[in-house]
């Protein structure tokens, strides 16, 4: 990495201001709960969160003690069979869940696909008519599949509608329908970090008859949520983005507590039995969080997630969301100050109300730009058309980092770093 000038002469900001912020900084000790390597800026935390400090040892403790000395009792005496629920109950703290309501299991696109279905077969009870599912064209490409394969598999008039991030930011004055049942939709978009309103967008959906399921994605420990207070039907969400679980920990789901003993889904595998030791053929849905559950999960995955969710558990959310918008904004600042030469965009929305937890710039050359930041060890993403993506975490990056990252992509843009053979390759994930 090279080292930027100590104080900017030509801009308000600072790079002395900035370190005077971080000095300051109420969250700056959560730092030492996590590890990074020496000399790098990790902009990538909305992908994959660093490490946690103590992860080595846990799976270290899993490995040699609960599984190899404890072996098949683990299940029992190191409570592996309750770690779903025990991991939802942190994550329930975290987003505003209330108690009993979460469990830890699978993949985002699996619980999608179990409370999409869950959802659509309520509506089917109350309301046959309404077989329209609407979600963001901007989704995650992952949930608009999961969405489709579900429609595809139930036949029957049932569809996939796809709706602009302004028309939900509206309340769908044009596609709520009597035939919408359900609307899935990202919290935060994954690519221009744009924020939806859950409480408003909740009781539009609800007004128009619909239920909605949250993707929480890339709002989960990145912001202050309150799933009760907000209404919402039922959400679904990651561990290894903005709470550090490690790479492809085990996802979450959640659903309102008068939605719970109504939820049937078709991935009943036999951990959502009532009886599972029972090994009944007749199957029986477990009362309450247990019935989202389908098959054995991972448990040194699960295990090391847990670590992720206790500092979660610790901080203050409101106090992340500040410093949040504080690096967005100095961010922001910066790239419009210092970036003015360049055909530079940023695409996430500057209204506090409008925005999670990262800023994403356009360039023509966007990819390239990337690499060439990555080989200075500042690391962020790319994601196409032609977009950088630069994750704010408040417990590890500061507003030095901030500084220091605007000031290395001026240097690449002013001298043309980028345009190299080698910036131009594309490895299997940008
Ligand atoms: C918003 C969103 N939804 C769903 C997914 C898919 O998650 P998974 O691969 O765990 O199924 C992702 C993955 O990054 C995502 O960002």
């Amino acid at each position: 990495m090279t080292t930027p000038d100590p104080v900017s002469t030509t801009s308000a900001i600072t790079r002395a201001n900035c370190e005077q912020r971080d000095a300051n900084d109420p969250l700056r000790d959560f730092r030492d709960d996590f590890l990074l390597p020496e000399g790098t800026i990790y902009l990538d935390g909305n992908s994959l969160g660093p490490r946690t400090k103590g992860a080595a040892e846990r799976a270290q403790d899993v490995i040699a003690d609960e599984w190899g000395t404890g072996l098949i009792g683990s299940w029992n005496s190191a409570s592996w069979w309750d770690l779903p629920a025990k991991l939802g109950e942190k994550i329930a703290g975290i987003v505003g869940g209330g108690a009993g309501s979460t469990v830890v299991t699978d993949t985002t696109s699996i619980n999608l696909f179990k409370a999409a279905s869950a959802a659509l077969k309520m509506q089917a009870e109350d309301s046959p008519d309404r077989r329209v599912i609407l979600t963001q064209r901007e989704n995650f490409p992952s949930d608009i599949y999961m969405l489709e394969g579900l429609a595809e598999q139930l036949g029957d008039g049932y569809k996939v509608r796809l709706v602009d991030d302004e028309e939900v930011t509206a309340g769908f004055p044009t596609t709520m329908s009597d035939e919408v049942a359900l609307v899935v939709l990202t919290h935060v978009n994954y690519r221009t970090g744009r924020l939806f309103d859950m409480g408003t967008t909740t009781s539009a959906i609800h007004a128009g008859g619909a239920m909605v399921i949250w993707d929480l994605c890339h709002s989960a420990g990145a912001l202050p949520i309150d799933l009760t207070g907000s209404g919402a039907d039922m959400a679904i969400g990651c561990t290894y983005k903005f709470l550090n679980g490690g790479p492809g920990s085990p996802a979450f789901i959640w659903v309102a507590e008068g939605l719970r003993n109504r939820f049937s889904q078709p991935l009943s595998g036999w951990w959502s039995h009532a009886r599972p030791f029972e090994m009944d053929p007749d199957y029986q849905p477990a009362d309450g969080i247990r019935r989202y559950l389908t098959g054995t999960q991972g448990i040194l995955s699960m295990s090391v997630a847990g670590l992720g969710l206790d500092i979660h558990s610790r901080v203050d959310m409101n106090l992340v969301r500040a410093k949040s918008l504080a690096l967005s904004d100095l961010f922001i600042d910066l790239v419009d100050e210092r970036l003015a030469d360049h055909p530079v965009e940023v695409v996430t929305p500057r209204e506090h109300a409008h925005r999670g937890s990262q800023v994403s710039i356009r360039h023509p050359e966007g990819f390239a730009v990337m690499s060439a930041l990555i080989e200075r060890g500042i690391i962020g993403d790319y994601r196409e058309p032609e977009v950088l993506r630069f994750g704010l975490t408040p417990l590890y990056i500061g507003f030095t980092e901030v500084w220091d990252t605007v000031e290395a992509l001026r240097d690449i843009l002013d001298n043309h770093l980028w345009d190299t053979d080698a910036h131009k390759v594309r490895g299997a994930v940008t």
